[in-house]
């Protein structure tokens, strides 16, 4: 396999885009945070992508997004907590890119998303919605090449780590 791109993926708050920007620096590759590409194709929030189109919806633009995006190179790319979900969307990370798989305790993911009301998914009693979608996703990342747990290490050991297991 040429690598040609490097892909995080991981539960949200596992730490996706703040180590992806750096492992971009790092590298000196450009930086994509899907989330955003998502947004930006489709001209409003994901909040409201969700509220108005549903998940369904939002998914299949997900999917034609992540496609797009990995077609390019040299890039480190930030994947959303339900990417892995689909099939194509794993044939197509595996087929090009260095998957990385972030993961973190429960407590550490909710301390980090605890703050946040951009995550549809999460909206309610938090805790219990973290439990519940890290339960039914347990195994969702294990495609992944290598696997980090980011609860106890710095960005920069992190990145350091995923940096030496590329070559
Ligand atoms: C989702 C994670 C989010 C975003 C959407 C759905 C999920 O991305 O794509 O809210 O299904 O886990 P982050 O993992 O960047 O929060």
């Amino acid at each position: 396999m040429t690598v040609r791109n490097l892909v995080l993926v991981g539960f949200m708050g596992t730490g996706k885009s703040t180590i992806g920007k750096k492992l971009a620096e790092r590298l000196h590759w450009r930086f994509i945070d899907a989330d955003a590409a998502i947004e930006a194709n489709q001209g409003t929030s994901i909040p409201e992508i969700f509220r108005l189109q549903g998940e369904a919806y939002f998914r299949k633009v997900e999917s034609q997004v992540l496609a797009g995006v990995l077609t390019g190179a040299c890039q480190v790319v930030a994947t959303g907590g339900g990417a892995v979900l689909a099939q194509e969307n794993r044939d197509c990370m595996l087929a090009n890119s260095f998957v990385v798989g972030l993961k973190a305790s429960a407590e550490a993911i909710i301390d980090r998303v605890s703050q946040d009301t951009n995550r549809p998914l999460l909206q309610g009693n938090l805790e219990e919605r973290v439990h519940t979608l890290l339960e039914s996703r347990k195994t969702a990342y294990d495609f992944a090449h290598v696997t980090i747990d980011t609860t106890a290490l710095t960005v920069e050991q992190i990145v350091e780590e995923i940096v030496g297991r590329m070559s």
